[in-house]
């Protein structure tokens, strides 16, 4: 792919990832991927803002290779999709210095092994003239290392923010324009990576919302051309606002687990409250990390193996404690065929869940009419606490 000209002596340069179909070999990536570099030309200096996975090296290279020199190369963020290919543009470029934030400068000499005598630091609100273009740099630790900065370019009203507000998504639209799909994308990218970090992710908005921004330029994914549509999204999904939702992640051996989860779900439909459903057997992990954006509530559906819960229940439920969503209420279903110790197993997975336990129903065997009628009692807890949620 050539590089793209977003403004005068502002290009888009990198990598998309078209067939890539795992990240972290943990994440789905449905939609590919992409490694957006960017090439900023002022009237004295140029610099290029972060680079692309190893994997892809040889296409930066290629598209920097009319470029005669780059005196500033900019990392965001010292993981390797971004950073991978910088230790070979600083080979092409000797006299270029590798610029980052205080805490990224361990990390790209231990991950990529670059000489301490390249970096340079920058702190937060410090910055570099290109001549006629100005780079301000603005520490947003937390999305999602602790690292992590946003290079703004005042002339042009541009926030190259990395990760953030990014989308795992490979496609040849330089902009993001009103897709409604590059939100979702933004969301399950959200979901995935930013969720565990909510908060600090609260305070890095404040600090961008209120600059003049006509382009939002992320890493991944396209760029968004109508930043308040990002942000609005942003500021929803970190807002302490859950949803009249309850996500049902579950799995079943001998059809018991499944009949209780059939019977909540009629329940809470009934009494109008939202439910996504997950058999975990065939669920899109990054799918149901988007339920629990909003979710008020999560009913964990497992039967019992060795005394305790599914391992794949055990898996699961150690990421949703690893996510932190804002769940305010937990419940457990299932089932067990002579003895069970799966609710005590399941409640010292979710330490960093702040949630209020509503119960668990939990029966030997088929459900019968005494487990029914304790799942609609547990419906009309949930009702009680859901009193209020849109
Ligand atoms: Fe896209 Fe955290 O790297």
């Amino acid at each position: 792919m050539k590089t793209r000209q977003i403004r005068e002596r502002v290009q888009w340069l990198g990598a998309i990832d078209w067939n890539r179909r795992l990240f972290d070999s943990l994440i789905p990536l449905p939609d590919g991927t992409s490694y957006n570099a960017y090439l900023v030309s002022g009237s004295q200096k140029t610099a290029l803002l972060d680079s692309v996975d190893p994997s892809m090296e040889h296409v930066l290279m290629a598209q920097l290779e009319k470029v005669q020199d780059v005196h500033y190369v900019v990392s965001h963020h010292a993981e390797q999709d971004h950073s991978g290919a910088i230790p070979a543009v600083l080979r092409r470029y000797p006299r270029a210095q590798l610029v980052c934030s205080p805490k990224a400068k361990d990390l790209l000499i231990d991950h990529l092994q670059v000489a301490a005598d390249r970096i340079r630091t920058v702190e937060d609100g410090e910055t570099i003239s290109l001549g006629d273009k100005t780079l301000k740099f603005i520490h947003t630790p937390w999305v999602h290392w602790p690292e992590t900065m946003a290079t703004y370019l005042p002339e042009d009203r541009i926030l190259f923010p990395c990760d953030f507000f990014g989308s795992h998504l490979a496609t040849s639209d330089l902009y993001a324009a009103d897709d409604p799909y590059v939100i979702e994308a933004a969301k399950r990218y959200y979901a995935e990576i930013m969720m565990p970090f909510r908060k600090p992710i609260q305070n890095n908005l404040k600090k961008v919302q209120d600059l003049a921004i006509d382009l939002i330029a992320p890493s991944h994914g396209p760029i968004h051309d109508k930043p308040a549509r990002i942000l609005d999204a942003y500021r929803d999904w970190v807002s302490d606002k859950v949803a009249n939702l309850v996500v049902i992640p579950y799995i079943s051996m001998h059809g018991s687990t499944e009949a209780m989860v059939n019977h909540l779900v009629g329940c809470l439909a009934e009494r109008g409250i939202r439910v996504q459903k997950f058999d975990l057997s065939v669920t899109d992990l990054g799918k149901l990390a988007m339920a629990l954006v909003d979710a008020a509530t999560i009913v964990i559906g497992t039967p019992t193996v060795h005394a305790g819960p599914h391992p794949v229940v055990f898996s699961v439920t150690s990421l949703a404690n690893a996510l932190r969503p804002k769940l305010k209420h937990a419940a457990i279903v299932g089932s067990y065929g002579w003895g069970t110790r799966a609710v005590e197993q399941i409640s010292g997975l979710i330490p960093n869940l702040k949630v209020e336990v509503l119960g668990a129903v939990l029966c030997k065997g088929y459900p019968k009419a005494d487990d029914f009628a304790a799942l609609d009692a547990l419906t009309d807890k949930i009702r009680e606490k859901h009193a209020g949620l849109a």
